[in-house]
């Protein structure tokens, strides 16, 4: 078994080096129990870098990323960056150019973790969204018409394409599988309204899933996704859609599953090189206070671990956090675990490797 990963470290913006940090710290702590080295490379990809040098990513950085056998992302965002500079220029960019076309969130309520879902518990909130990275609104297809008159035209097309498709839906079939929980996969869509799109979805769903017999189909319009994540959570396994969707009820299973301070993300190529990063981007008014909750980022170094294939030393970090969570946070909110971020890594990486 591969003993020796080298890991592309691109901290990023506000507290995104702070968690960032952390996660390193419990990576560490693991590979020394477990026997395995991580070679740490950091890039300073960010805001700060693009107000200092105007570019927003080197032309060569995506050649050069794929070198590592993954990235590990802090945050994106700076409050003197226009929105969508730097989440345009950098995130999206490389999980374009990277074609990570898997993005993989995991909505699990830790035992301890408060949900706003009145009696919701562990058992009921522990599903994974399998969203579509690389398509949809999100290609940037689309322009203006007549801009800043009052004929002005405005269209932003989704793109969909049989492959891109496909693939997502294969990945997330096979995903299902070996999960091995409930093995039922839920199409998340809107072919009552958006019937080219979903039209070629669906379709494409019912033919992927010949080949997996051994899992149970069910489909849910987006909006009525969004009502049973909160009023029967439990009903889900794995959840597949496409990017926009995906976007959304991801930032709702992210409030069920505690909030921002817990939910990690995977930009995955399955046949390439993929990134991970917690999904609450840079809380830039706690940057530098060692208050803001590094557990995002440790479940987004966990998630990076089990892609390369550490499951037992990702297990041992789940392990961790679970206990952190149970027995010793107060909170998870920024200020407020009755520990300090560094803290917080400190207690991890220690449990983790008892
Ligand atoms: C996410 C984020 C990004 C997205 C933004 C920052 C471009 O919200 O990872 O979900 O929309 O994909
Ligand atoms: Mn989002």
């Amino acid at each position: 078994m591969k003993k020796n990963f080298s890991i592309a470290v691109l901290p990023g913006d506000g507290t995104g080096p702070e968690v960032v940090a952390e996660g390193i710290k419990v990576l560490e702590a693991v590979g020394a129990k477990d026997g395995v080295k991580f070679d740490f490379h950091t890039y300073d990809f960010g805001g700060e870098r693009y107000l200092r040098t105007g570019e927003v990513l080197p032309e060569t950085a995506s050649e050069e990323l794929k070198k590592y056998d993954a990235i590990f992302l802090g945050a994106i965002g700076h409050p003197d960056v226009k929105p969508g500079v730097l989440e345009k220029g950098i995130l999206l960019r490389l999980r374009f150019e990277l074609d990570q076309y898997i993005n993989l969130r995991p909505v699990k309520l830790y035992p301890g973790v408060e949900t706003p879902l009145k009696d919701k518990k562990p058992e009921d909130i522990d599903f994974v969204v399998v969203r579509e990275n690389t398509e949809g609104l999100y290609t940037g297809a689309g322009g203006f018409l007549r801009k800043g008159t009052p004929y002005e035209v405005a269209v932003q097309e989704s793109i969909n394409t049989r492959m891109g498709v496909e693939r997502c839906l294969r990945y997330a079939f096979k995903y299902c599988e070996k999960r091995n929980r409930d093995k039922k996969l839920t199409l998340c869509g809107k072919t009552n309204v958006l019937t080219f799109a979903f039209d070629m979805w669906e379709r494409t769903f019912y033919e992927v899933a010949k080949e997996f017999p051994g899992i149970k189909t069910d489909y849910a319009h987006v909006d009525a996704t969004c009502m049973w994540m909160v009023k029967n959570p439990e009903w889900f396994d794995v959840v597949v859609t496409d990017n926009m969707f995906g976007d959304i009820i991801t930032d709702l299973g992210a409030m069920i599953q505690g909030g921002m301070g817990i939910a990690a993300g995977g930009n995955i190529n399955p046949e390439g090189v993929s990134m991970f990063e917690p999904i609450g981007g840079s809380a830039p008014k706690y940057t530098g206070k060692n208050i803001i909750n590094p557990l995002a980022a440790i479940s987004a170094a966990q998630m990076m671990i089990e892609t390369l294939g550490l499951e037992a030393s990702a297990a041992r970090i789940e392990k961790a956090v679970v206990a952190a969570t149970s027995k010793h946070l107060k909170s998870l909110a920024a200020g407020k675990m009755g520990m300090s971020t560094s803290e917080v890594g400190d207690l991890v990486a220690r449990i983790a490797v008892e």
